[in-house]
């Protein structure tokens, strides 16, 4: 599984966990950025790590900020991405079982490294249900291109 990594100033002390935890679990990556504790915007790290996962090259994306709040707004106007913003596992398993999220975002202002983790490994190990919840995908899908421009 490829898994694409993005965040911000805001985000930036947790990365380090994150990625060893990839790291030792065999996952391979690419950081997206930002690498630096200067000020940026949190927009430009989830377009790049949205398009990255929506264009198939990366199986999820994992999105850090301040509160999660802004990277998933940005990743879900991507086409193709369901962003969940998720601080707790029991969401972070549902929104795979239920939502097939391809990408999560959380804040470090909010949470710790180990339940960031615990999020982490549930997000990447809990596959999706289909059955019913895959018509209700695809309605999802259906808003998405009634209000693309593209
Ligand atoms: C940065 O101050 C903060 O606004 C950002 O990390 C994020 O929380 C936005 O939603």
């Amino acid at each position: 599984m490829k898994i694409a990594i993005g965040c911000d100033h805001a985000g930036i002390g947790l990365k380090p966990v994150l990625l060893d935890y990839l790291e030792k679990n065999g996952y391979e990556y690419e950081d997206f950025g930002t690498f630096t504790k200067d000020s940026c915007n949190y927009a430009e790290y989830g377009q790049k790590v949205a398009e990255a996962v929506a264009e198939g090259r990366f199986d999820r994306g994992i999105l850090i900020c301040g509160t999660g709040i802004g990277m998933s707004i940005v990743a879900n106007k991507v086409p193709g991405i369901r962003c969940a913003h998720c601080h707790d596992v029991f969401s972070a398993k549902a929104t795979r079982k239920h939502n097939d999220a391809n990408v999560i975002a959380f804040g470090e202002r909010v949470i710790g490294a180990g339940l960031m983790l615990d999020i982490v490994e549930a997000f990447l190990t809990t596959d999706f249900e289909g059955g019913r919840h895959a018509a209700r995908i695809a309605k999802i899908t259906e808003v998405e291109q009634k209000y693309s421009r593209s």
